[in-house]
């Protein structure tokens, strides 16, 4: 009897990434021969610092090729609770026991998702924001509820947001900061006011920080640092952007501690641990702070001198709908004048810019916002002012 597959119930919403229309066509452009400028990616063109590299090679010769506990070695678990007391006064007691160790930091949202939300919960989920944070959430059985923020505030959403999109089923909040795709930073008071709304609510607070080391005005302030109390607080973050190691698949929760322990056993059943040769890589990230710091500062600053660049030839369009990004590495603005009346002015545009002008950027559809394109400025600095004066020039075209 042969078999067709239909899809379980678990999977009924998922949608498959909106960004990937364009990076196949992009891909398909580029096997044609066509020379693309792809500013679409959302990870650092950076390779991974040397001295971390080596700690990845040691631990492979040292023979870390075993497995090693679910919630991840015991001195990488310790370094991160370690970086978390720096913000006290009321981190000062955390400890290698309150931190779980993933596959990236996307393992640590999906297990804090999984094991926070279920059925009949409703979750907001500032927007626009990352694509997989509803996908999470809906896979948890859970609802997950746009709260659109202010164009007037760089996208941002307040504490009258959230209470007017709130309900008896409200259960938790997806915070971002620097935010994915908008490059926006809440400040401390912001982010204070936010979190100070969500403990009185008894709301749960997941709060991605995995860009916040990529910060160019002043440091992005963190959860840790703001937070009224930690029983309703999960902070996530990991090495991914900030020192240039996606591929290696580590990132981390700090939470409550019977949190972390339904964490723990929900990733034992789905994935164990990540590699072993990645978490001394990470450990080497973490504690070499001096060289790690150096690095970081350096890719930062390129960034920086990026955008910089670009924001000048922005400074060209002033009537173009645009976030001035103090964090990440992602312009993200508003296309719907070249296409009124269009649903999604995002993905037209970016269609158009990338069969007319041959630059690969990602639709704000991506973000639960249409209107809107992501570029991302992790490539050479050539590639980001060539790719933007393109994409400038396009909306002025067809703007007219
Ligand atoms: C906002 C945000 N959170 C989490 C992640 C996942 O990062 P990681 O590589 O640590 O899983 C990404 C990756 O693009 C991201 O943009």
């Amino acid at each position: 009897m042969s078999l067709e597959f239909s899809p379980s119930s678990n999977i009924a919403l998922l949608r498959e990434s909106a960004t990937i229309a364009v990076s196949q066509r992009a891909k398909a452009l580029k096997a044609e021969g066509r020379a693309i400028i792809d500013l679409g990616a959302g990870e650092p063109d950076f390779d991974t610092p040397a001295f971390i590299r080596e700690a990845g090679k040691a631990a492979i010769d040292a023979g870390h090729s075993h497995y090693t506990a679910t919630e991840g070695i015991l001195p990488l678990r310790a370094a991160v609770a370690e970086m978390a007391r720096e913000y006290g006064p009321i981190t000062s007691s955390l400890v290698a026991q309150d931190v779980v160790i993933s596959n990236g930091s996307k393992q640590s949202l999906f297990n804090a998702c999984f094991c926070l939300f279920g059925p009949g919960d409703e979750v907001l989920i500032p927007t626009p924001a990352w694509t997989s944070y509803y996908e999470m959430v809906q896979l948890a059985r859970a609802t997950p509820v746009v709260v659109m923020g202010d164009p007037a505030n760089e996208l941002k959403v307040t504490p009258a947001m959230l209470e007017a999109a709130a309900t008896p089923r409200t259960r938790g909040v997806m915070l971002n900061s620097p935010c994915n795709p908008t490059g926006a930073v809440y400040s401390a008071d912001e982010l204070g006011e936010l979190l100070a709304l969500c403990h009185a609510r008894g709301w749960w607070v997941i709060a991605d920080e995995i860009y916040r080391r990529i910060s160019f005005e002043h440091e992005t302030p963190s959860a840790l640092q703001v937070a009224p109390a930690l029983d309703n607080l999960v902070v996530v973050d990991g090495v991914a952007k900030a020192y240039a190691m996606t591929g290696w698949r580590v990132g981390w929760s700090i939470a409550p501690r019977a949190l972390t322990k339904a964490m723990t056993a929900f990733q034992s059943h789905a994935t164990f641990h990540t590699a072993s040769v990645s978490q001394y890589a990470a450990l080497a990230a973490l504690t070499r702070r001096g060289e790690a710091d150096a690095a970081i500062v350096e890719m930062v600053a390129q960034y920086r001198a990026r955008r910089d660049a670009a924001l000048r030839v922005f400074a060209g369009v002033p009537s173009l709908p645009l976030i001035r990004p103090a964090g990440a590495f992602y312009f993200y603005f508003d296309v719907s004048a070249a296409f009124p009346g269009h649903p999604e002015a995002g993905s037209a545009f970016a269609a158009r810019l990338l069969e007319e002008e041959g630059v690969a950027i990602v639709p704000g559809a991506a973000f639960r916002t249409p209107d809107w394109v992501r570029v991302s400025y992790a490539s050479p600095e050539h590639d980001v002012v060539e790719g933007v004066t393109r994409a400038v020039r396009l909306w002025s075209d067809l703007k007219r």
